[in-house]
């Protein structure tokens, strides 16, 4: 599936290399807790990941920004942490707290088994099959995970935290079974991801959300290392497959990563310079993002002038419009609206 010729889908086409007159835009999170329609299926669905493993209604859930707003892409309703889940470690969401998973420790690692995951997660498999025949074919179907040490960290530490201590401890302490878990979960994520492609899936994202706090030395082992031998191996899998690698704070490091991972665009977080990204990066790299998501729940002037900036700084290169992190519950649906009507009226 190698493919480097216009698709006519503008988002896909634009992480394949190919500059849109306009934008095409989606974002992070897009389905969710700001929207009434996910509350009440939510409401119905019974637990968080019971929703991630209801292929019907998260089929539903994927669509209804779409049925909302002019979005170029739908993604997959999932999480990251269902690879935890099918990795046999325990995984709750409670209500006001986030994930919640049984900690792993070092001597627990040899006994998870990538091999499982895919049929494990046969559930979510299906929720893609069910959205692909119901989107219009100029819309991209955008599959995901998170990224090895995103992932680990929720399974070393158990839950999120704002310096994910427990997971860089680990690693520092027991680098072997630190890199044994590396190699489970990037087999594990690129047969998922390989698999995600074969049910639909147009191009994936892979999620560092905890790039992080890190050193440079532990972000080449625990961020680009294992990044660059997913993207390497989902390739192997899937010849050409589109990736748009989203490393939320890699700051002085985003080049390397880069360079080094493969990826095929790169999404940016809102703390990134527009004038550092537009002249660090060949102007053939797509980019993705980067609105700060408060000035989405903000609105009016201020957020229009932002958007408009962000489409002209990379206005000579690939850009798909997003957020530079994930939409948050308190957001005004107007302002979405908004902001999807700013963005799709800026034209050459
Ligand atoms: O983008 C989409 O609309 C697709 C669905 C999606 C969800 N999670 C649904 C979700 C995606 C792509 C994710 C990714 C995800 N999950 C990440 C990476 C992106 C990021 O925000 O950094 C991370 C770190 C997680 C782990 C996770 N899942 C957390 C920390 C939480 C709780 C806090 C929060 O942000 O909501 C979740 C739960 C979750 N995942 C919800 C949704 C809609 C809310 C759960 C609910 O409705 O009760």
């Amino acid at each position: 599936m190698t493919q480097t010729s216009p698709q006519g889908k503008p988002l896909l086409d634009t992480v394949l290399g190919h500059r849109q007159a306009t934008p095409p835009i989606w974002i992070m999170r897009q389905a969710g807790r700001y929207l009434p329609e996910y509350l009440k299926v939510r409401e119905e669905a019974g637990s968080f990941l019971d929703l991630c493993y209801n292929p019907k209604l998260a089929a539903e859930v994927t669509l209804q920004p779409l049925k909302r707003f002019d979005l170029d892409a739908a993604i997959l309703f999932s999480d990251i942490l269902v690879i935890p889940d099918a990795l046999g470690q325990s995984v709750r969401f409670e209500k006001g707290e986030g994930p919640m998973l049984e900690p792993i420790k070092a001597s627990d690692v040899a006994r998870l088994d990538p091999e499982r995951v895919v049929e494990r997660l046969a559930p979510v498999l299906e929720t893609l099959s069910r959205i692909k025949p119901a989107l219009a074919p100029d819309k991209t179907l955008i599959g995901f995970c998170g990224a090895p040490w995103t992932v680990a960290t929720y399974m070393i530490g158990g839950r999120g935290s704002p310096d994910q201590a427990a997971a860089r401890i680990f690693a520092l302490e027991h680098p072997e079974a630190f890199s044994a878990l590396m190699d489970v979960l990037v087999e594990a994520s690129a047969l998922y991801l390989a698999a995600q492609f074969k049910s639909g899936a147009d191009m994936v994202q892979i999620f560092e959300s905890w790039a992080l706090n890190l050193d440079e030395t532990a972000f080449r082992t625990n961020v680009i290392e294992p990044n660059r031998r997913l993207v390497a191996r989902l390739r192997e899998l899937i010849p050409g497959a589109p990736i748009t690698g989203f490393p939320r704070g890699a700051a002085g490091m985003l080049a390397e990563y880069v360079e080094k991972t493969g990826v095929s665009a790169l999404g940016l977080d809102y703390a990134t310079p527009l004038d550092f990204a537009s002249s660090t990066f060949a102007k053939t790299l797509p980019l993705q993002g980067n609105l700060d998501p408060l000035r989405l729940v903000a609105g009016g002037e201020q957020m229009r002038t932002r958007a408009r900036e962000i489409v002209s700084a990379f206005a000579d290169r690939p850009h798909i419009f997003n957020l530079g992190h994930g939409i948050v519950p308190q957001t005004p649906i107007d302002h979405v609206a908004d902001l999807i009507a700013t963005v799709k009226g800026t034209r050459d």
